[in-house]
């Protein structure tokens, strides 16, 4: 098992958060505190959040690193308004989302998230709800591979589903190598592909069990509702789905959509941004991270500054 989780683009994001001495910042990806320590050293204080309860011995080290400056709320992204609300702060001047696993997570077979290592087939970063097992032995065929095409881009998914659904006949899938293969041998071996044939099923799992997606949109929305005027918003994503919706939400609330669709209401048009980005696109590793971090590859960072209108899904 290799070391606790390297932060991936940290002076990229210390330098969109910009946090000064006494601001609040919520961490909404605590993972090993990578990002809430430097932004601790800033001087700010930092509100955390993780909904995987593993995290725990890294926020207890940063408790006592940090007295009274730092708190761990066990959350998904959509209590983080709730947590705000309860820590009793009175402005939030940053918050920021590194998307997706953490090498922790990741590297533990026990989680199951990894066709690399056999392991039960769980998948769930809360321990808690419908795990990856329970999909694929559950789940009808066509369910099935809508997730596989939708949020693993697998253009094969039928095929797979149907091999997953014959197979859990005789033999209910229990361990995550049992599952790659299955998938390996539908899709006729490896062929020389560069990458495991299990790929796609696999990040098409974790992000159904996780409900990733809907999370994304929903800590964005909460961040939206609880950042203060001026506050920042830093979020970094592994995945074009992911990127796209921050994307999305970033150029639509900043007012640079283009055009108003004949379908949406007047309403929509006239809302005034809510944020303004702080740089158009989005940053990327530069080659040293890369070097040192090839989870970097795909990362990508896109930040906005909350401007003083009102949060856009309140006003609809
Ligand atoms: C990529 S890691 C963050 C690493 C962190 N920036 C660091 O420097 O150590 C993502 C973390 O966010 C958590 N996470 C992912 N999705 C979440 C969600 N919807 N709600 C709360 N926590 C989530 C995961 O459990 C994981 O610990």
């Amino acid at each position: 098992m290799s070391g606790p989780h390297a932060p991936v683009l940290l002076a990229e994001v210390i330098e969109a958060l910009a946090p000064k001495p006494g601001d609040v910042v919520v961490d909404a990806t605590f993972g090993a505190g990578g990002y809430t320590r430097a932004i601790l050293a800033t001087g700010a204080e930092v509100i955390a959040l993780d909904r995987d309860p593993t995290v725990q011995p890294h926020a207890d080290a940063v408790a006592n690193d940090f007295p009274g400056k730092f708190q761990l709320v066990r959350t998904p992204f959509s209590g983080l308004a709730e947590a705000f609300a309860d820590s009793g702060k009175a402005r939030l001047d940053g918050a920021v989302f590194d998307i997706g696993v953490s090498s922790m997570q990741l590297d533990q077979a026990e989680r199951g998230f990894s066709f690399m290592r056999d392991g039960p087939l769980d998948m769930r970063m809360s321990g808690e709800g419908e795990s990856a097992a329970d999909i694929v032995n559950t789940w009808d065929h066509g369910p099935l591979a809508h997730i596989l095409k939708l949020y693993g881009e697998e253009r094969q998914s039928g095929r797979i589903a149907t091999a997953i659904l014959r197979r859990r006949i005789s033999h209910p899938f229990t361990r995550t190598l049992d599952l790659a293969e299955v998938v390996e041998k539908a899709l006729g071996g490896r062929r020389g592909a560069p990458t495991h044939p299990a790929t796609r099923t696999f990040q098409a799992l974790r992000i159904a069990v996780n409900d990733e997606l809907g999370e994304l949109t929903a800590g964005l929305e909460a961040a939206e509702a609880t950042l203060s005027p001026g506050g920042r918003l830093v979020v970094v994503t592994f995945h074009s789905l992911e990127d796209r919706i921050v994307k999305a939400f970033l150029t639509e609330r900043s007012g640079n959509a283009p055009g108003g669709s004949r379908h949406a209401p007047v309403a929509v048009e006239t809302r005034k941004p809510s944020f303004v980005l702080s740089f158009k696109g989005a940053r990327e590793a530069g080659a040293a991270e890369l070097a040192a971090n090839p989870r970097a590859r795909s990362a990508r960072l896109r930040a906005a500054v909350r401007t003083e209108a009102p949060a856009w899904r309140a006003a609809a």
